[in-house]
C-alpha cells in the first residue's frame, strides 16, 4: 500500500530544519550503500552520527505518533532513526530494494524494514526530476510531494529516485518495523480502521461499529508480532 500523509512537519518546522541543514557538510551517499546499491546510488547523505541527523531525526520521531494516519497505516513497532539525503546536479538513485534488516548504529538493535518512508523537505517547484518512483502491483507510481509531507510504501518494493536536473531535493527517509509484517494484512487493517472511523463519525458508537471495532482488534491480535 502506498499512502501520502500531509503536514507531518509544519512549514515553520521545515523552515528551521532547512536553515540548519543548509550549513551542514554532506557526504557521498555511497558510503552507506551495499554492494548492489553502490552501482546505482549518486546522492549526498548527512552522516548518521552528525548532530543534526540526531536532532532533526528526533523531531520527526516525535511528530509521527501525532499523525493518526501514520499510526493506522504503519502500525509501528520500531522506527529506524531518520536519515537525510540530498540530490542535486543530476544525482539519482537507480532501482533497488532496501536491505531487509537494518542495524541501528551504536545499539544492538535491528529493525526489519516492513514500511519505507520519505519525508520531503523541498517543495516540488524547487527542483526538476527527483521523483520517487515505486513499483507497485498496479504499476509504477511516481511521487513528488510538498515539503512536510510524507509517503509510506512497502519495504518490499523496488524503487528509485530519478535524476535531479535543476535545484536540490532534500528529504528524510526511514523505515518502520510494523506490528503486522505482511503488507496485504496491514492494508486490510488500515481500510477497516478508516471505515470504522468514518462510521463512528457519522453514526456514533452504536452496537455495529463496536462489533466492527472488535473485529479490527481481534484481527490485529491474530496478525501482530511484538
Ligand atoms: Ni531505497
Amino acid at each position: 500500500m502506498l499512502l501520502q500523509i500531509p503536514d507531518v512537519l509544519s512549514p515553520e518546522q521545515i523552515r528551521q530544519c532547512r536553515e540548519a541543514l543548509s550549513n551542514a557538510e554532506w557526504s557521498d551517499g555511497r558510503g552507506t550503500a551495499g554492494h548492489a546499491a553502490i552501482q546505482v546510488k549518486r546522492n549526498q547523505q548527512l552522516a548518521p552520527d552528525h548532530p543534526l541527523t540526531q536532532q532533526i531525526g528526533d523531531l520527526i520521531l516525535q511528530a509521527l505518533p501525532a499523525s493518526p494516519l501514520f499510526m493506522a497505516a504503519a502500525l509501528p513497532l520500531k522506527v529506524f532513526p531518520p536519515r537525510f539525503n540530498r540530490y542535486t546536479g543530476g544525482g539519482e538513485y537507480g532501482f533497488h530494494v532496501d536491505g531487509a534488516v537494518m542495524s541501528v548504529p551504536g545499539t544492538p538493535h535491528r529493525i526489519r524494514t516492513d514500511v519505507s518512508a520519505t519525508l520531503f523537505f523541498s517543495d516540488p517547484d524547487e527542483y526538476d526530476g527527483g521523483e520517487l518512483v515505486i513499483e507497485d502491483t498496479y504499476g509504477e507510481q511516481s511521487v513528488k510531494l510538498p515539503a512536510g509531507h510524507l509517503v509510506l510504501y512497502p519495504g518490499t518494493s523496488l524503487h528509485k529516485v530519478t535524476p535531479v536536473t535543476r535545484g536540490a531535493r532534500l528529504a528524510a527517509f526511514f523505515w518502520t518495523q510494523s506490528l503486522v509484517r505482511d503488507d496485504g494484512q496491514r492494508a486490510l487493517l488500515f481500510q477497516l480502521d478508516q471505515s470504522i472511523q468514518a462510521l463512528r463519525a457519522r453514526e456514533g458508537n452504536d452496537a455495529e461499529t463496536s462489533r466492527l471495532l472488535g473485529v479490527y482488534h481481534n484481527l490485529l491480535r491474530q496478525w501482530s508480532q511484538t
